[in-house]
C-alpha cells in the first residue's frame, strides 16, 4: 500500500532558538507550537504533552524566565529568546532544589506533570520574590514573601496532577522556597531544605 506523503507546508519560517543555553537554527511550519518544536524536532521530551489546549499545565516551560504553556505558544513567537526546559534546570539554584525536594517530599506518582510542576514553581517562586500578586492576595497590600498554603494553591492553580500527589507537591514548593528564602533553614515541619550550588 502506498504511503500517503506528509503534506509540505506552503510557508515556513527560520527562526533561532535558544533552548538551555543551546542555540538552535529551525525552520518550521508558523502554526507548529513550541511544544511540538521542543518535543518532535529537537527531541526534547522532557516536556510533556498532556491536554494540548491549555488546561494542565504539564507543558509548562520558561520563557526568558517567565514560566508559558509550551501548547499555547507558537514556537516562531520565541525567535531569539530563551527557552528552559526540563533538562536545563538542572544548572538553576532553584531547579536544582526543587528536584531535590520533589524527591524527599514524595511530589510524585507517575510523574508525567512533574516537569511541568517544577518549571513552573521556578517562575512562580521568581514572581513571589518580584511581588507580583496573585488572586488571592490581599488588595493594596505588599506581597508577602511568605508562601502562605492558599498563595501556594492559588499561584500553582495551573497545573493540574492527575494522580492526586499534591501534599507531596505542595510540601515540596514549600521546602525548597524554605530553602531559597534562607538558605539551609528549616521549614515548619522541621525539615531542612538540601541546596546544592
Ligand atoms: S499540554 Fe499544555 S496545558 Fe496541557
Ligand atoms: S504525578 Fe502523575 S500526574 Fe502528577
Amino acid at each position: 500500500m502506498d504511503r500517503v506523503a506528509t503534506p509540505t507546508p506552503a510557508v515556513t519560517h527560520s527562526i533561532e532558538l535558544q533552548v538551555n543555553g543551546t542555540s538552535h537554527s529551525l525552520t518550521l511550519d508558523p502554526r507548529v507550537s513550541l511544544l511540538d518544536a521542543l518535543r518532535d524536532t529537537l527531541q526534547l521530551t522532557g516536556t510533556k504533552k498532556g491536554c494540548n489546549q491549555g488546561a494542565c499545565g504539564a507543558c509548562t516551560v520558561l520563557l526568558d524566565g517567565e514560566r508559558v504553556l509550551a501548547c499555547l505558544t507558537l514556537a516562531v513567537q520565541c525567535d531569539g529568546r530563551q527557552v528552559t526546559t526540563i533538562e536545563g534546570v538542572a544548572n538553576d539554584e532553584v531547579g536544582q532544589a526543587l528536584q531535590a525536594a520533589f524527591i524527599e517530599e514524595d511530589g510524585f506518582q507517575c510523574g508525567y506533570c512533574t516537569p511541568g510542576q517544577i518549571c513552573s514553581a521556578i517562575g512562580m517562586l521568581d514572581e513571589l520574590r518580584r511581588g507580583v500578586p496573585s488572586a488571592v492576595t490581599t488588595h493594596g497590600a505588599s506581597v508577602p514573601t511568605a508562601l502562605s498554603d492558599d498563595e501556594l494553591k492559588e499561584r500553582m492553580s495551573g497545573n493540574l496532577c492527575r494522580c492526586g500527589a499534591y501534599v507531596g507537591i505542595c510540601g515540596a514548593i514549600q521546602r525548597a522556597h524554605g530553602g531559597s528564602e534562607s538558605g539551609s533553614q528549616g521549614d515548619s515541619q522541621g525539615n531542612t531544605a538540601r541546596r546544592t550550588s
